[in-house]
């Protein structure tokens, strides 16, 4: 068997390597090479929650317009996955590859500051509402061609309405 040449041959080694004649405890090389978590993104959410199924919307939700108001958390906030390789939401969260999105609405696009936007977001003069982010997201280069936003798109419109819920309540959204 291979497995007990090499290792008899790689215990032969060790001991010429280091003249340890005493021999009788067997270090058998680890057979398996088995990765079961490569570490990937640092920013990787923890896959599964801790809290049960049941979760109420009422909490996070209840102060925004419909349809946000009645919009499923849970689906926001899976969707905002596709988002969070490049976006924080926290109020002073850091820019990733793209600006973080505290207090977006009500704000002129391209206002963060210390983030390098494209040319065709700073020659535009959109202010964020939830319904311009709909139309954002569903096809980010059809609605601005040429910003630098690398993504294709939240094809559906009950993703796009839960993710946007999601974005409103965690960045501070106020309807005045
Ligand atoms: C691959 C990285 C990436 C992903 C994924 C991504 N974005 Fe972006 N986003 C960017 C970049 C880069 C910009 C800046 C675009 C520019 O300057 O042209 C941007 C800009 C924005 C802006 C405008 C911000 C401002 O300050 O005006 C919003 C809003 C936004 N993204 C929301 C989202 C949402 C919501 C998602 C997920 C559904 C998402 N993005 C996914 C990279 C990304």
């Amino acid at each position: 068997m291979t497995f007990f040449k090499t290792s008899a041959f790689a215990l032969a080694s060790a001991a010429l390597l280091t003249a340890c004649g005493g021999g009788g405890g067997e270090t058998p090389a680890p057979a398996e090479n088995t990765v079961e978590n490569p570490v990937s993104s640092e920013t990787a959410a923890p896959e599964t929650p801790a809290t049960p199924a049941a979760v109420d919307n009422s909490e996070g939700f209840a102060a925004l317009p419909e349809p946000y108001k009645s919009a499923d958390y849970n689906r926001g906030k899976r969707t905002f996955k596709l988002c969070q390789s490049c976006h924080t939401l926290a109020d002073g969260g850091p820019n990733l590859v793209g600006p973080n999105l505290y207090g977006v609405f009500g704000r002129q696009i391209g206002a963060v500051e210390g983030f390098t936007y494209s040319k065709a977001v700073q020659d535009s003069d959109i202010v964020w509402t939830p319904e311009i982010l709909a139309e954002w997201l569903e096809s980010p280069r059809n609605f601005l061609p040429g910003n630098k936003m690398s993504f294709a798109g939240v094809r559906k419109p009950e993703d796009r309405t839960a993710v946007i819920a999601y974005i409103m309540a965690e960045t501070g959204y106020s309807d005045e």
